[in-house]
């Protein structure tokens, strides 16, 4: 039996009948057609569907949208959709060639997001522990690193940036 859920995305109030076994993940995708979380393993390895579940970076594979209800999530798309106007961690990664592919991409930014918000000035071993849990195919993690960098530059500078 399908149960009502309201879930705030990226500041915005979504009300669904869902099934219980629904995964967030799936949700994201296919009830909100937020197609910017990525689903590689369903196992909770890649951290390609890493959202912010009220903040705090999860696997959205490894939750039920009905676990969600009342929350708020944050997507890769709360982020910026202006080419002419990204978010810092967009920026530096478009500086930095911080993606081949992309598919990585959106649940590396949802992980750094908050790491870097706490993490002003961070080590690159600190970096790399950060993205412990974030499989990339693609790229030795020596640009996703520099990327990060950038970011965090970006986020702390003096005359503001974050958004
Ligand atoms: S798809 Fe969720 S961790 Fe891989
Ligand atoms: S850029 Fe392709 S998987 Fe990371």
């Amino acid at each position: 039996m399908k149960r009502e859920v309201t879930l705030t995305v990226n500041d915005r109030s979504y009300t669904r009948q869902v099934e219980p076994r629904l995964l967030l993940s799936d949700f994201l995708r296919h009830e909100l057609a937020l197609t910017g979380t990525h689903v590689g393993c369903e196992h909770g390895i890649c951290g390609a569907c890493t959202v912010l579940l009220d903040g705090e970076p999860i696997r959205s594979c490894l939750i039920f949208a009905v676990q969600a209800d009342g929350h708020g999530v944050t997507t890769v798309e709360g982020l910026s959709d202006d080419p002419g106007n990204l978010h810092p961690l967009q920026q530096a990664f478009w500086e930095a060639h911080g993606l081949q592919c992309g598919f990585c991409t959106p649940g590396i930014l949802m992980t750094l997001l908050p790491f870097l918000q706490e993490h002003p000035d961070p080590s690159e071993d600190e970096i790399r522990q950060a993205l412990s849990g974030n499989l990339c195919r693609c790229t030795g993690y020596q640009f996703i690193v520099e990327a990060a960098r950038r970011a965090a530059e970006k986020l702390h500078a003096p005359q503001g940036g974050a958004a």
